[in-house]
């Protein structure tokens, strides 16, 4: 039986308390299913500043990347917003993904029936709304250099960011865009801004290209980022895999985890290129941030982290029967009108993060027996 070893990053924030729920999931797969996982935890964000003064130690670092799989919390919030840049809680996250090379970020935004009526479109928009969003992350303008602020001595300062890709960086994010549309619905978008950015003019040209030579049997449109945006909230049923670069994923994403009903449902998965025996480093994460203001109160929804688990098992662990089981545990427990705080509506139960762990628990029980 194979044996996975687990790093775990709670962060800050609700990012301890969801991940106590992921956990009891965590030994539940540990007990019923064909592999077992050990684990340790580290700190990260402002939980490591705290500790260590900077965003993440050396020594979880170098655990983070001998692990088979990370599973990351949430970082930051208002208590660390003047610590000097370079250790903010962000910078911790973003090491972690810059050091793994995990260059693809995978964001899947699902809305289950039982939520249709919880999101801010009308049911008829998002009902069966079925979306991969594939995110470069390691790349473009997160990480170019320069990135300063410059004093320019009259009164006034000047702040660059800078917008940077490479073939190679396209490349093999389109690959796994393309990948992921053979085994859904077949269409990719491209969402980039070649009417106004150099780097979308690239973008969109090597994707072209490795359409061209590669996948043909996949159908591909190219969109505005602004566009896709748009069209996301219009009529978001349309797409299938939409690729995009990291800081227009970041807000893409965003835009369709409310599709969802809330933010608290979307997982991710950041991936590395496989290596020679078809490992790749992964860190597992919600899409959520550490929302400070509820820390604490047994009030944060669970699942999105809980859901990244199931990706976990199903990238990383190869196991995809166990990742469904999961996934229909999910939806059963909010089929049974069981719902967080953030989820809730009329009607319905509102239980706290724990009892959303329980309820889970409880219904993977149920199925596997
Ligand atoms: C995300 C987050 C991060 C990002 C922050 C916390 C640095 O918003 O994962 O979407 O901007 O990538
Ligand atoms: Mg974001």
């Amino acid at each position: 039986m194979p044996a996975y070893k687990l790093f775990l990053l709670p962060g800050d924030g609700i990012g301890p308390e969801i991940m106590a729920e992921a956990v009891r999931i965590i030994d539940w797969f540990g007990e019923n299913g064909p592999a077992s996982f050990e684990y340790e935890s580290g700190l990260v964000g402002g939980a490591a500043y705290d500790a260590y003064g900077v965003a993440i130690s050396e020594e979880d670092m170098l655990s983070a990347m001998t692990a088979d799989a990370v599973i990351f919390g949430a970082v930051g919030g208002p208590k660390w917003d003047n610590v000097p840049y370079d250790a903010r809680p962000e910078a911790g996250l973003l090491r972690l993904r810059k050091d793994m090379k995990l260059f693809a970020n995978l964001r899947p935004a699902i809305c289950y029936p039982a939520l249709s009526e919880a999101s801010s479109l009308k049911k008829e928009l998002v009902e069966g709304l079925d979306i991969m969003i594939v995110r470069e992350l390691t790349g473009g303008v997160y990480f170019g250099e320069p990135k300063e602020i410059t004093d320019l001595g009259n009164g006034q300062k000047r702040a660059v960011d800078t917008q940077v890709y490479q073939t190679y960086e396209i490349e093999r994010i389109a690959r796994v865009a393309f990948d992921l549309a053979r085994l859904r619905a077949g269409r990719v978008a491209s969402a980039e801004k070649r009417n106004v950015m150099k780097t979308g003019v690239l973008w969109s040209e090597v994707v072209t290209a490795v359409h061209e030579a590669e996948y043909k049997d996949v159908q591909l449109e190219h969109i505005l980022a602004d566009n896709c945006a748009m069209q996301l909230v219009r009529n978001p049923r349309q797409f299938d895999v939409i690729v995009t670069d990291n800081l227009f994923g970041d807000i893409l994403s965003d835009v369709a985890a409310m599709l969802t009903g809330s933010l608290g449902m979307l997982p991710s998965a950041s991936l590395g290129e496989a290596g020679k025996d078809g490992k790749r480093k992964a860190l597992y994460e919600p899409v959520h941030g550490s929302a400070p203001d509820i820390a604490g109160l047994e009030k944060a929804n669970p699942i999105a982290m809980i859901a990244s688990f199931t990706m976990a098992l199903r990238y990383s662990f190869d196991m995809g029967d166990e990742a469904d089981l999961l996934d229909s545990a999910i939806a059963n427990v909010l089929a049974n009108d069981l719902r967080t705080a953030d989820l809730m509506q009329k009607g319905k139960t509102e239980v706290t993060t724990s009892q959303m762990g329980d309820a889970i628990l409880a219904e993977l029980d149920l199925l596997s027996s």
